[in-house]
């Protein structure tokens, strides 16, 4: 497959046929931003149904992490596939779990031993992840992050505090959540600059949630991203993870980081807290850790992980063939895609920056290695969200090949499979010159 490449208008025929099918019968509340109907992938590359062929930095929201159908991942499929395709890991034992648990104790970002729970998605295991914090420390409330995405099942939408029509109908919700500012150095919630900052947004949680609202030695975990992902790819620095993990050890609580969307290599790093030096004490992991098999896990120290039989189980969680298509994936983040990342992700990062020169609209550039963020707004000094612009600069993307979608209220996101070339990143960003181009704003300068 070459590309990209387009040979109908958007959406062609075919496509336009199965959106009117599905219009009929599948649920009003996914958000498609563009017409692509899929037809098969390869490495960065998808193929539609009427033959147009795209660049895609979506990944499928960041879980085709080796790229579309990798033979690899593929023969590991079939294979387990050909041997059986469930036996629930919950009731029964197979080799393919263990082995993926041994493996992910082997590059936890954390000392171990540890011990992992299986389910299907990044949802799963942040609600594993609550319902282990809760038990373990005998503790009721969980303090997490405005900005923050954990997911959409009750738990983990209780700590979700991204987009507004995500909670919006849905509550009430789990008691015993408490929400802080996250250290969106671009937007400081307390008006200082990085230069001088010591994670001041952190006083927060001690001059005013542990004062006036809940007793720290009430509190179970404090869950972190450890880049906000669907909040707007926000990197905070450092520091603000040093504080969380001195706060946590300091009253006993437990520190979990979710790294459903920066972790498996996407930041250059196996996770991305492993650019922070901190260690958590829980790690939840799904989107690109299978490929694009469901597969979520909670892995923390095996001391924390001591609930008794029966206490959390999932009957598809860990299923063989998910685990087999983890395995191959593990094997070739690890041979090569991690350090692709980081490689593929600084020379991209470079580029969008240059484009800030052309484009006074991008008003900051972030991430690390492939997970990056283009925030966009109208006035560089006001700061002004371009939101309605950002949604245009994403359509034009879509209508010149290049896939990518948006993040947080005015930013677009790059997260490509990490099997990006650099040849590969130079036309996304070509494409992405072209289409900021074509939304400019009269007003701009
Ligand atoms: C950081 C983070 N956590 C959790 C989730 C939820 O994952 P899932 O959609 O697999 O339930 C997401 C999904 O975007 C995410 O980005």
């Amino acid at each position: 497959m070459t590309g990209p490449a387009l040979k109908t208008p958007l959406p062609g025929p075919r496509a336009k046929a199965l959106i009117e099918r599905d219009a009929k019968v599948v649920s009003t509340s996914y958000t498609r931003d563009y017409p692509l109907v899929m037809a098969r992938g390869e490495g960065a590359l998808v193929e539609d149904v009427d033959g147009n062929v795209f660049l895609d930095c979506t990944a499928g929201i960041a879980v085709t992490s080796t790229g579309h159908s990798h033979p690899d991942v593929v023969t590991a499929i079939v294979e387990q596939s050909q041997k059986f395709l469930h036996m629930s890991g919950t009731d029964f034992y197979y080799e393919p779990q263990v082995r993926l648990a041994e493996e992910l104790s082997a590059i936890a970002p954390m000392p171990g031993p540890h011990r992992s729970f299986f389910g299907n998605s990044g949802t799963e295991a942040n609600e594993a992840a609550i319902k282990l914090a809760r038990y373990y420390t005998k503790r009721p409330n969980i303090i997490a992050f405005f900005g923050a995405f954990h997911g959409r099942s009750m738990g983990s939408l209780s700590l979700t505090a991204s987009k507004l029509t995500q909670r919006r109908g849905f509550g009430p919700f789990m008691p015993g959540v408490f929400h802080a500012p996250y250290a969106n150095c671009y937007r400081c919630p307390v008006g200082l600059s990085p230069d001088n900052c010591a994670a001041e947004c952190l006083r927060f949680i001690e001059e005013q949630l542990f004062v006036h609202l809940v007793h720290p030695e009430e509190v179970a975990a404090i869950v972190v991203e450890p880049i906000q992902g669907e909040g707007g790819y926000v990197v905070p620095p450092n520091v603000f993870h040093e504080r969380l993990r001195e706060i946590t050890s300091t009253f006993g609580m437990l520190l979990i980081v979710d790294e459903v969307q920066s972790g498996m290599g996407r930041t250059g790093k196996m996770f991305a807290i492993e650019h922070t030096g901190v260690t958590p004490d829980v790690v939840t992991m799904a989107k690109g850790i299978a490929s694009g098999l469901p597969l979520g896990v909670m892995t923390s120290r095996s001391e924390i992980v001591s609930w008794p039989p029966g206490t959390h189980a999932s009957t598809f969680g860990g299923n063989p063939v998910s685990c087999a298509a983890s395995l191959a994936t593990l094997k070739l983040l690890r041979d090569s895609l991690v350090r692709n990342a980081e490689v593929v992700g600084a020379h991209m990062i470079a580029a969008v920056k240059a484009l800030m020169d052309k484009h006074s609209i991008i008003g900051d550039v972030r991430g690390r290695g492939l997970m990056i963020g283009v925030e966009l707004v109208r006035d560089r000094q006001t700061k002004e969200r371009a939101t309605t612009e950002r949604d245009r600069i994403v359509q034009e993307c879509f209508k010149r090949g290049l896939l990518v979608l948006g993040a947080g209220q005015n930013a677009i996101r790059l997260s490509p499979p990490l099997v990006l070339t650099t040849a590969q990143a130079d036309t996304a960003i070509e494409i992405l010159d072209q289409a900021i181009h074509s939304v400019r704003p009269s007003w701009a300068p």
